[in-house]
């Protein structure tokens, strides 16, 4: 992959005095902090992860669960001339492997900067700038939705998320997401021995939220229960068929954030829930 990218000046700010908290954030606090964070760190993001997923691979999180191998959008012989909304699509990298497996992808995101970034790594993949909350998109467009962590985790009305993903969704039409596991909020985000400890309530929703001086949400992650996605899931018209919990493989040596093998080993961190529309 091409590291070498002209960093973008617009996109910079010194965030180094944003405060970590708990509180609510609603929908639109939720989206516009997560457009800015993606727009400011879209850059930094690519550099440090771009190698491990690949220009054009389809992985799950960072375990380092491969489409290709997990097939939780179905066989991936069956995926040919499959229209695919590819959600939260950061640089399209899940898309461009769709694409050579023949489907018809569609990668959307909200963050013009990281669609910056799936342009300079290229393809023939149409991409598309807009809120996962209100899809572009006329009713029954696409055979398959996706996501690897796009989106889902940043929303606070998920079940607006989902009802549009059903309206766009073709009746049966599959739809995988990747989330943070929900257990993990009840831990430090840390990767070392640190992160081994309870230190927080699992039941505990109220959003983390980083702000700045002036109280504004520069970055928001929601957090929901297993038994809140299943309920979501459900009101959103779908029917949950899976629920993935990748195991942390022996090959992947590589930290990200607060996930590492010590952690990987002992509890989960990605979920996986593969849902079909009800019809
Ligand atoms: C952790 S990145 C995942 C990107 C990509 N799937 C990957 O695996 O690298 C989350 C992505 O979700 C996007 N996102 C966050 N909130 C969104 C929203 N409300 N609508 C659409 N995209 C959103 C961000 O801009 C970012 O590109």
């Amino acid at each position: 992959m091409n590291q070498e990218y002209e960093q973008d000046d617009r996109f910079e700010t010194d965030e180094d005095e944003a405060e970590a908290t708990r509180r609510d954030a609603g929908d639109a606090e939720s989206s516009r902090a997560s457009r800015g964070w993606w727009d400011r760190n879209a850059d930094e993001y690519q550099n440090d992860h771009g190698a491990f997923l690949g220009d054009d691979r389809f992985v799950w999180g960072p375990e380092g669960l491969d489409e290709a191998e997990a097939g939780l959008l179905g066989p991936a012989e069956e995926l040919k001339g499959l229209d695919v909304l590819e959600i939260g699509a950061g640089a399209a990298q899940c898309s461009r492997w769709l694409a050579a497996r023949g489907a018809r992808p569609v990668a959307l995101d909200l963050s013009h900067r990281q669609l910056q970034h799936a342009l300079r790594i290229g393809g023939e993949v149409p991409l598309v700038e807009a809120d996962a909350g209100a899809l572009p998109f006329r009713d029954g467009s696409f055979d398959l939705a996706c996501s690897a962590y796009g989106a889902v985790p940043f929303v606070a009305d998920p079940v607006r998320v989902f009802r549009e993903v059903r309206r766009v969704l073709r009746p049966g039409g599959r739809w995988v997401f990747s989330v943070t596991h929900p257990i993990r909020w009840a831990f430090p985000d840390e990767p070392g021995p640190e992160g081994l400890s309870v230190s927080a309530s699992y039941f505990d929703r109220t959003p983390y939220v980083e702000q700045d001086a002036a109280g504004r949400a520069v970055y928001v992650e929601h957090h929901r229960t297993l038994g809140d996605r299943v309920r979501d899931v459900v009101a959103g018209g779908f029917r949950l068929l899976d629920l993935v919990e990748p195991e942390w493989p022996a090959w992947n040596g590589q930290e990200w954030g607060g996930w590492s093998p010590l952690r990987g080993n002992l509890i989960p961190g990605t979920a996986i829930f593969v849902c079909e529309r009800e019809d």
